[in-house]
């Protein structure tokens, strides 16, 4: 294996410091000083707290430069930091450095000067909208910080998930023909950027002869394939051109979406309970000290939260019941609920967190609010939709069972208006060798939300894209 230099989270993880010579880097976090004593914290992103640095500027055996380079260690600035490893006697830390080297390697000024700018993150905290202005800086701060690490770990942890129960990981593509959700919130893709106009002449069609998209979904496309391998799941990017300017959505997210051949409803259900309960058992266990910070700092009580969707089984109700009991209070609601409305924020909300107090999952939704692919069922009016809605945040998975039969997929399609032979290739699933199948979508940044219990979406991905933000 390569040697790498020990990161800060190897170093606080030491357990008996016997004057071990360290070599600490990363950036400063806080500095201050008390006499000729200069204790600076170093952060490398690997933790959360970072490794307190202790100068003894009036030690004999200090390194004879540290003085003159001192100066220059502001907060923001990068540093290669040698010692030796001691047991600390603070508290909330069981390990320090007596810094006797120090190397700065990047300065950040403190102050606007003549031939710099100042750093801009200084010691006081900053709001989450003056950060979501400099993504390239951002991920220094502690918060930031911590979401990425979350983020890291369900990556991680959804493909454990699916690979150890026999799931393909799939790469769909992002550049497509067609619409699969039919809400119509796509990104054109036209090739020559400022000069499409010389591209259009020479191929009057557009680059693929035919009109293209960024993808709002691999589900189509997965469910070939899983017409093929049995279980599939992709984790990509998706777009969608949604001016919902709130604080649940993006231009670009990423998503999960496993499809699983000779699957009905239940069987997605319980898949999707079963993956939600393992990723919130999963953060419990793998991200203690993030999860701390969270929970201190941005919503208490989320602890118990998570651990209530890792332990507990969910509520699950069909739509026409969920909207039985919203019409019960109706006076609650600013949107009034009656059967056939998609459900509002509002009412996502009431369910999960009064009427069942944990997550629901919603079935058999009016099939005239959800997508052409959906399973209809016997009753002409409700298709085999799962909406999985979670307290805090609503709706954090959308899936269904797919229609397998050819001459009801066609004339859904038809009235719907929907070109099918544009579609003829996801047809001749259905033509040969159909089987019945399912699967469901979950909006990654929604779960990290979750989890997190950040507030806004445009906060757990590292480069926000939404409407009227592209930094
Ligand atoms: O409910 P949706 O639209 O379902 C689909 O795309 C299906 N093709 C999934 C499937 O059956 N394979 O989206 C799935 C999830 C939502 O529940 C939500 O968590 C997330 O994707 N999502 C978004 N997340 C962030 N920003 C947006 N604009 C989102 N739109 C959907
Ligand atoms: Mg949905």
């Amino acid at each position: 294996m390569t040697p790498l230099f020990p990161l800060i989270k190897e170093l606080l993880a030491v357990t008996a410091p016997v004057s071990r010579e360290v070599v600490v880097r990363g950036w400063v976090r806080t500095r201050r000083a008390m006499k000729n004593l200069v204790f600076v914290e170093m952060n490398d992103g690997s933790t959360l707290s970072g490794i307190q640095c202790i100068f003894d500027l009036a030690s004999p055996g200090a390194d004879g430069g540290v003085t003159a380079e001192i100066g220059r260690l502001n907060t923001g600035a990068s540093a290669e930091i040698t010692g030796k490893l001691v047991p600390s006697p603070a508290a909330g830390q069981k390990v320090e450095v007596a810094a006797s080297g120090l190397r700065v390697l990047g300065e950040a000024p403190a102050e606007d000067g003549p031939a710099s700018r100042a750093y801009p993150l200084q010691k006081k905290r900053h709001s989450l909208e003056f950060l979501r202005e400099m993504p390239q800086l951002r991920g220094r701060t502690t918060t930031i910080a911590a979401v990425m690490r979350v983020r890291n770990r369900l990556a991680c942890g959804i493909h454990r998930f699916f690979q150890e129960r026999g799931y393909l990981y799939l790469h769909t593509p992002i550049i497509t023909g067609s619409d699969a959700e039919g809400a119509g919130a796509m990104f054109e893709v036209r090739a020559g950027g400022g000069r499409a106009e010389a591209g259009a002449e020479a191929n009057p069609g557009g680059f693929f002869g035919k009109r293209s998209f960024l993808s709002v979904s691999g589900q189509l496309e997965a469910e070939a394939y899983a017409l093929a391998l049995s279980r599939v799941y992709t984790f990509g990017p998706a777009f969608r051109a949604e001016n919902s300017n709130t604080a649940r959505h993006l231009a670009e997210f990423w998503m999960i979406e496993p499809e699983t051949a000779f699957f009905h409803l239940d069987d997605n259900m319980a898949l999707a309970e079963d993956f939600l309960r393992f990723l919130c058992a999963l953060v419990l266990e793998d991200c203690a000290e993030d999860l701390a910070f969270f929970e201190a700092r941005v919503e208490k009580g989320l602890t118990a939260a998570i651990r209530q969707v890792a332990e507990t089984a969910f509520t699950r109700m069909s739509y026409t019941d969920a909207v039985t009991e919203l019409e019960k209070h109706r006076g609650a609601f600013e949107f009034k609920p009656y059967w056939g409305c998609d459900l509002q924020s509002e009412h996502e909300k009431f369910l999960t967190e009064d009427a069942a107090g944990g997550p629901v999952i919603v079935t058999d939704y009016p099939r005239e609010i959800k997508a052409f692919y959906m399973k209809q069922n016997d009753d002409g009016k409700t298709v085999r939709a799962m909406d999985v809605l979670v307290p805090r945040l609503g709706e954090i998975i959308g899936g269904s069972e797919r229609e397998e039969n050819l001459a009801a997929l066609e004339t859904r399609m038809r009235e719907l208006g929907l070109d099918t032979g544009h579609y003829d290739w996801y047809l001749d699933l259905r033509r040969y060798g159909s089987v019945p199948h399912a699967g469901f979508g979950l909006g990654f940044e929604r779960l990290i939300q979750y989890v997190t219990g950040m507030a806004n979406i445009r906060d757990v991905i590292p480069y926000p894209r939404a409407a009227g933000q592209l930094y």
